[in-house]
């Protein structure tokens, strides 16, 4: 009997229980590894599918989206797409996909373990434990920065900016925002106020960044923007890498413009400027936002609703635009 499933491409290994569900619905154009796959296995691979599932990691350009003229669809395993070329994507007709909402809590969580962790100083006091040096409690070591009562600057009041801030309620912080549009008054908090990028800058004790990935958000907070925060401040990066311009925050740090950073992205993953490593005011995450069972489960069966939606010639579910 000859296999009439639809070819997928998959480019990485997924948790148990959506392999499980693509092994039984799909004919898998190869086995994927637990590892990016080489430009050349990627294009390979998208080239013999009618649909595809890739990650963020994977960079897919015009050349590679023209190559694969049979696939009808790119599933990203993850809510940002700055790793697709969406105008060659829109121009090929080829439909792209994301993952929203279902890593919402996952990265707000994770955004909120960045903040403690930073400011309470939680990986230098677990170093110090494992190390066997700690001589016992003393009334100034480790001295963090308080956390509670203090302001909270968002910036970008997408889905995951409004989880971060109504967590920040527990923590009676005061929430400023900057939105690049001006958001539906009825979906914030009406203790929530917006700021320009310089004023929230100039008065939030914790600065965290929420917005895509996009040229106009490219080096966002560079020189200038780190010197219009407070020598006391942190900032967070749960985003992306390049939001931020990794020299100008080692210089930052350096100089002491700033108290300290908490990075879950990096402006070249997997490699992390080598000043980062060295500086104890910085805690350094590799990529983990989404990273829980279940949010990793979801974003899994969110691609395969996609999927089998645009190959039963149903518009897409989470199809995002150029
Ligand atoms: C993770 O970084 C994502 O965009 O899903
Ligand atoms: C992601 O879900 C966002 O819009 O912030």
């Amino acid at each position: 009997m000859t296999d009439t499933r639809p070819t997928l491409y998959l480019s990485r290994l997924l948790p148990d229980p959506i392999m499980a569900i693509v092994r039984e619905r799909f004919r898998l154009v190869q086995e994927p590894l637990d590892a990016l796959p080489t430009p050349s296995a990627l294009r390979d691979g998208l080239c013999h599918a009618d649909a595809a599932i890739v990650t963020l990691g994977d960079r897919i350009d015009a050349e590679t989206i023209h190559a694969a003229d049979r696939l009808k669809l790119l599933a990203n395993y993850a809510v940002g797409y700055n790793n697709i070329d969406l105008a060659a994507a829109r121009q090929r007709g080829l439909i792209v996909t994301n993952t929203p909402d279902v890593l919402t809590d996952a990265t707000a969580d994770l955004t909120w373990a960045l903040i403690l962790a930073t400011a309470r100083r939680i990986v230098e006091g677990d170093v110090l434990v494992r190390s066997g040096q700690w001589t016992g409690w003393s009334p100034t070591q480790l001295l963090g920065a308080e956390v509670s009562g203090k302001t909270l600057g968002i910036i970008g009041m997408g889905r995951i900016g409004q989880a971060v801030a109504q967590r920040a309620m527990g923590f009676r912080m005061a929430v400023r925002y900057h939105a690049r549009h001006e958001m539906a008054a009825s979906s914030l908090s009406s203790g929530w106020e917006s700021r320009s990028l310089q004023d929230l800058l100039g008065e939030a004790d914790i600065v965290t960044i929420h917005v895509p990935l996009t040229p106009s958000t490219r080096h966002l907070i560079g020189t200038r923007e780190l010197a219009w925060m407070k020598p006391t401040a942190f900032l967070i990066n749960t985003a992306r890498g390049p939001i931020a311009d990794e020299g100008a925050l080692v210089e930052a740090l350096r100089r002491g413009t700033i108290a300290g950073a908490g990075l879950d992205v990096y402006e070249q993953e997997p490699v992390v400027h080598p000043a980062l490593s060295q500086l104890k005011q910085v805690v350094l995450l590799p990529h983990l936002g989404s990273a829980t069972l279940h949010a990793r489960v979801q974003m899994g069966l969110v691609c395969l609703k996609n999927i089998h939606a645009v190959l039963e010639g149903l518009p897409a579910p989470n199809r995002v635009q150029a």
